[in-house]
């Protein structure tokens, strides 16, 4: 089979490396010449877990390429997949199809013969039916068909994923596309993997709904988290009780700082723009929105008050700024909203991340920047987990408070055991936890 993947971001090329894996003849498209030079010379311009080596097995073996030129990528493709962004509309959040749109014209011109034009970038519903109106305008003599096979990769277990995934989702109208991606899907219908045919329209939704009720799932044990903390319950073991209910299920119960990422949020708020267009309101999601946003700013309101109200000239340590461990990314990560408020208020500011440094310098002034939490910690007036690197999970407490200045620890991902902070002098706060 014969493949091309238009974009080379997160979703583009993890999709394009594991379709090479499965044996197809991928091609990926991308329009910044310096990422396609640095894939051809195997090195991934993401970060994640195993890539690296992945494409570079897979350039060797003569299945992977990487190009800038569309045309010779889609010319006799059995697939192509469109992966470029959808980023959110600055007045309202929408998500912005332009790029989508733009790669549409582009492939129409270019296809020959029967082609399968399928989009992997999440896309509101009643996308596919836009882009085969494009096509069709564009080059009415195309012999085309537009399907919906949204991604449900998580950053830092993307492979495994792809790989294993809990269902693929293909939204498609004819059983002539149905028979090609069911024979690029073959080695995970041999897994017995589930793969679920349905409509184009079906397929975008269940994208936005899937991710719409985890990030729901996770705003809801944050509530019950703050009324654990007024109520001397623990959330962690409410959690489990929940959990162990199978029709609950225990995954994305864990209370912490509020969701972040490059999609919770995102697909969140588009969710309910698109309810709002279609006269459908998603009052729910948009709940969860707004309650998600107010609580990454009440994290910062709680360092100052475990710092006597006032942080004005105080050192705060953050150790965390990825939105999630195993990760660079930072984009809408709590980390950023806590530090900038914090600075907003007079706080100094030192952090330490594993993976994110470089990308937070992008976005975070005057930082100062440490290798290791212990000398983020000294002469700290407080220090603050923000994400639960595994790095912090094993700090040694009582080092790292015998250079604080105050003993003061925020634990936003409950990593510490809070009797053993405490008894080592620590002013400890964590979530959901007394
Ligand atoms: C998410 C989904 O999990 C993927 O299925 C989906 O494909 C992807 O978005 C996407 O649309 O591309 P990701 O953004 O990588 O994946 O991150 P998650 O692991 O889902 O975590 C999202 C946020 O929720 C993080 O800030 C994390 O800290 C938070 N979270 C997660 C919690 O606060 N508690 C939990 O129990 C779980």
């Amino acid at each position: 089979m014969k493949v091309a993947v238009i974009g080379t971001g997160y979703v583009g090329l993890v999709s394009g490396t594991c379709f090479s894996v499965f044996g197809a003849d991928v091609t990926c498209v991308d329009l910044d010449l310096e990422k396609v030079d640095k894939l051809r010379r195997k090195i991934s311009p993401i970060y994640e877990n195993g890539l690296d080596d992945l494409i570079s097995n897979q350039v060797d073996a003569n299945r992977l390429h990487f190009t800038t030129d569309l045309k010779s990528a889609v010319q006799g493709a059995d697939a192509i997949f469109i992966a470029v962004g959808t980023p959110p509309m600055a007045d309202d959040g929408r998500a912005d199809l332009t790029f989508v749109y733009q790669v549409a014209r582009d492939i129409a011109k270019a296809i020959t013969g029967y082609t399968v034009i399928v989009t992997k970038s999440t896309v509101p519903v009643g996308t596919a039916r836009e882009i085969k109106k494009i096509i069709s305008t564009e080059n009415p003599d195309a012999d085309f068909e537009v399907c919906s096979n949204p991604e449900f990769l998580r950053e830092g277990a993307a492979i495994q994923d792809f790989m294993n995934p809990d269902r693929v989702v293909i939204g498609l109208d004819t059983h002539r596309a149905q028979k090609i991606l069911k024979n690029l899907y073959q080695p995970l219908l041999y897994k017995d993997v589930p793969i679920i045919f349905t409509t184009p329209e079906s397929a975008e939704i269940a994208k936005y709904a899937s991710n719409a009720f985890l990030a729901t799932k996770i705003t809801f044990i944050n509530e019950i988290a703050n009324l654990c903390e007024k109520t001397n319950a623990n959330v962690d073991d409410v959690s489990v009780a929940m959990g162990l209910d199978a029709r609950i299920g225990s995954k994305f119960l864990r209370a912490g700082p509020g969701y972040g990422g490059s999609c919770f949020p995102k697909d969140a708020v588009a969710l309910t723009q698109t309810g709002q267009h279609h006269n459908a309101p998603q009052t729910i999601i948009e709940a969860v929105v707004k309650t998600n946003n107010y609580r990454q700013h009440a994290m910062a309101e709680r360092i100052i008050v475990m710092c006597n109200g006032d942080v004005r000239g105080k050192k705060i340590g953050i150790l965390g700024v990825a939105f999630k461990p195993k990760t660079d990314d930072v984009r809408d990560s709590p980390a950023i909203v806590i530090i900038q408020n914090l600075q907003k208020m007079g706080a100094r500011i030192s952090a330490n991340d594993p993976a994110a440094q470089e990308q937070a310098t992008k976005i975070l002034n005057d930082i100062d920047w440490r290798d290791n939490a212990y000398d983020v910690a000294q002469d700290a007036d407080a220090v603050v987990v923000v994400t639960e690197w595994d790095d912090y999970k094993t700090i040694d407490l009582k080092r790292l408070g015998s250079t604080m200045k105050s003993k003061n620890l925020a634990d936003f991902r409950n990593i510490y055991d809070a009797n053993n902070a405490r008894e080592l002098g620590f002013n400890y706060i964590s979530i959901g936890r007394m």
